[in-house]
């Protein structure tokens, strides 16, 4: 099996899957649509006690096992196998609109260099998501197709380094501007008020696992290429941090734009392709940070994509045997079928299903579900399923994190997380 040249090369592939859009735009919109700072205590004992503990299992299960989420799954008991394909399944599905939605960062990175002026109803209208669609597939399946070495650690070793460049430069030049005060009252503030709702409770929860990548065996995918002398902890935390700090920077940033052009905080999904764009015409250099924040979109966006990827291929590559190449030709195939319906459902073919657009019902069931499903499934499998000695390679810890984490991972986050899913289903 390939192995990542160095554990910086594990941290930058996991911190790419980590930071992704859903730091820089869903983030900052679910913080404006639960009332600004209120929302970061949930959110950061969510990070806290449930999604690092669920990493860090995911870690030492990948390193231990040295296989593929399906592969690991059979290991545990050879009829839990279809479960590993049932998180299969919910990665390729999220990542179907997942491109579809990097596809347009991708488009808005290209109307930024070329200086057109597109508003994001007359694009989403046209056939063009489509094109940004496929290209956006093709990339990321070239990619995971080079190789682990080759291709995931090349490109995440300049992408990463990238991303945080543009992220600091566009802190650093909103400190000056007018809003950055009121924007970060908004932003930081803790309300405690919001506490009582539960509703901000399941927002944090959900953000918390999509955004740092867990429950959904990418880390036990990415953990199985790791040298065997790595600190697990110590590299969950720096995954953390960094994405933490990604999701601050990048609020700091638009929240500062927002109060300075006085557009609207709660403006949700649009905030990057409709609000953003406002303020990039008004500002100074506007163009030259419309064409960074895009980049950095763009570069979040396939770093994480790539990892979605990496694990379909990883289980068919340890189920079947097949190559490298081949698997990520018939998985680009597939998602290119899959990712079709959510391409065109903001376009003139208007998909909807009970009317709801594709993409939106998407979001709202395998991306809202199935997350809180496949991270119950990991945290069940790999605490009540698997032979013990599992757990023993886990960390160099003191015994007192080791029970923490026992206790958290084994009855905590799955109790939790059932919670979640039913309170879902049934609509609370
Ligand atoms: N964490 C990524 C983001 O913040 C999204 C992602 C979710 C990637 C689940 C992989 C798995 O955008």
């Amino acid at each position: 099996m390939e192995r990542w040249s160095s554990n910086l090369g594990f941290i930058l592939a996991a911190v790419g899957s980590a930071v992704g859009i859903g730091n820089i735009w869903r983030f900052s919109s679910v913080v404006g649509q639960n009332g600004g700072g209120a929302y970061l205590v949930p959110y950061f004992l969510a990070v806290l006690c449930f999604a690092v503990p669920l990493m860090i299992l995911e870690m030492a299960v990948g390193r231990h096992l040295r296989s593929s989420v399906v592969s690991s799954f059979a290991l545990a008991g050879e009829k839990l196998k279809i479960f590993g394909w049932l998180i299969c399944l919910i990665v390729l599905l999220i990542l179907s609109y997942y491109l579809v939605i990097m596809g347009w960062t991708l488009a808005y990175l290209t109307f930024s260099l070329l200086g057109r002026d597109i508003a994001f109803s007359a694009f989403t209208s046209s056939m063009q998501p489509v094109a940004y669609f496929l290209i956006s597939a093709l990339a990321t399946g070239i990619i995971v197709s080079l190789g682990v070495r080759e291709g995931i650690e090349r490109i995440v070793s300049y992408l990463i380094p990238l991303a945080f460049v543009i992220l600091v430069v566009l802190v650093i030049f909103c400190l000056s501007l007018p809003g950055f005060r009121p924007g970060m009252d908004f932003f930081l503030r803790p309300d405690f008020s919001a506490l009582a709702r539960p509703g901000v409770w399941s927002a944090a929860f959900g953000q918390a696992f999509f955004s740092l990548s867990v429950g959904m065996g990418i880390l036990i995918t990415y953990g199985a290429y790791m040298p065997e002398n790595t600190d697990i902890g110590k590299s969950a935390l720096i995954i953390t941090i960094s994405d933490i700090a990604a999701a601050l920077l990048a609020g700091t940033a638009i929240f500062s734009l927002v109060f300075t052009f006085g557009l609207q905080p709660t403006a949700g999904a649009e905030l990057a392709f409709t609000t953003l764009p406002k303020a990039f015409e008004l500002m100074p250099y506007g163009s030259f940070f419309s064409i960074a924040f895009f980049a950095l979109l763009f570069s979040a966006a396939l770093t994480s994509a790539i990892s979605m990827m990496e694990v379909n291929v990883a289980s068919i590559i340890g189920e079947t045997g097949m190559t490298r190449r081949k698997a990520s030709l018939i998985l680009t195939i597939i998602l290119i079928i899959t990712g079709l319906a959510p391409a065109l459902s903001y376009s003139q073919v208007d998909l909807r299903f009970q009317g709801l657009q594709i993409l939106d019902l998407m979001d709202e069931t395998v991306g809202t579900m199935g997350l809180p499903i496949a991270a119950f499934l990991v945290a069940i499998i790999f605490k009540w399923f698997m032979k013990p000695d599992v757990q023993k390679g886990m960390t160099g810890t003191a015994e007192v994190w080791l029970c923490t984490l026992n206790f958290l991972t084994k009855y905590a986050i799955p109790a939790v997380l059932l919670i979640i899913t039913i309170s879902t289903l049934i609509g609370l």
